[in-house]
């Protein structure tokens, strides 16, 4: 595992973004395991950036999310099925049959989530898998005591989840469904690389127990741990609580391998920094 710590926010979601497209240029027919949710806004909305100021081609991959509400149909605006298309799908040049999330409102769930890992499998499986972590720990929707290998299945969502997403859903933490699918611990495992960003103070806890605690079913992401090729990617606030920050700041400013992001990303030179704070100002909405 590689910890990435970024000065903020946006610079995690630039790093983020900055990985996805390296991945997207050696690989354009790439599958890209996505995730919802506010980490991601600001990784989508640089994703757009590069799309529409680099021409960052998104023609011929395919796309895969993590998870859906059950009972949201994808018309929905509730839907991660909308968040998608509203953040990424219909901002680049993307061929939505190519784009795939759990159906939550097939009349046969278990069915449909056979399906959903049938069709990861006949794409030739994940290439890049996108995480955040919640507040319960979850990735995708894997709350505490999901199983370190389970597959694609529906979950009840813990009342820290359903209060953590409670702003879609008119901020009544009772309004949001109970229930969702979600791939599994153990399909989310089997991408070729995981990709996770987690920032904000709130966080700083849970990450901590991600990255440094136990591997336990109790906290789904520390599952990460047994990931070969996963990279976390922190602002320094989510970084707070990690024992080893100094270190893996020590190799990302060091290690050659990280020379191409230190110099695309330039985070080390605080006027671009600045600029692109500026820039920010125009906030997801100026294009
Ligand atoms: C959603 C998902 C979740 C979120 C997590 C963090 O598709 O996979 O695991 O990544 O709940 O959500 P935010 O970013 O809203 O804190």
């Amino acid at each position: 595992m590689e910890v990435l710590i970024q000065p903020n926010a946006e610079h995690a979601a630039m790093m983020a973004a900055w990985l996805i497209a390296r991945q997207l240029r050696a690989q354009p027919d790439s599958v890209l395991g996505l995730a919802t949710g506010r980490t991601m806004e600001g990784v989508y909305h640089r994703l757009v950036g590069l799309h529409r100021d680099h021409g960052l081609d998104f023609s011929r991959c395919r796309t895969f999310n993590l998870d859906e509400y059950i009972g949201l149909p994808p018309d929905d605006p509730r839907s991660y099925r909308q968040y998608m298309n509203h953040h990424l799908f219909n901002r680049v040049n993307i061929d939505l049959r190519n784009t795939h999330l759990p159906d939550g409102t097939a009349a046969d769930l278990k069915a449909a989530c056979r399906e959903y890992e049938a069709s990861i499998r006949r794409c030739g499986g994940i290439d890049l898998q996108l995480l955040g972590i919640g507040v319960s720990g979850h990735i995708g929707f894997n709350e505490p005591l999901s199983a370190l290998r389970s597959r694609t299945r529906d979950k009840s969502l813990t009342p820290a989840t359903r209060r953590q997403n409670a702003a879609m859903f008119g901020g009544n933490p009772e309004n949001v469904p109970p229930r969702a699918l979600t791939m599994g611990v153990g399909t989310i495992l089997e991408a070729r690389a995981l990709l996770v960003v987690v920032t904000g103070a709130e966080k700083a806890d849970i990450l901590a127990q991600a990255v440094e605690g136990p591997i336990t079913s109790m906290v789904s992401a520390s599952a990460i741990q047994l990931h070969e090729d996963c990279k976390v990617i922190a602002d320094e606030t989510a970084a707070s609580r990690l024992q080893g920050g100094a270190y893996y700041r020590w190799i990302f400013e060091n290690e050659p391998d990280w020379n191409e992001a230190r110099r695309a990303l330039n985070t080390d030179d605080p006027g671009n920094a600045k600029t692109s704070a500026h820039r920010r100002a125009g906030g997801p909405h100026d294009h």
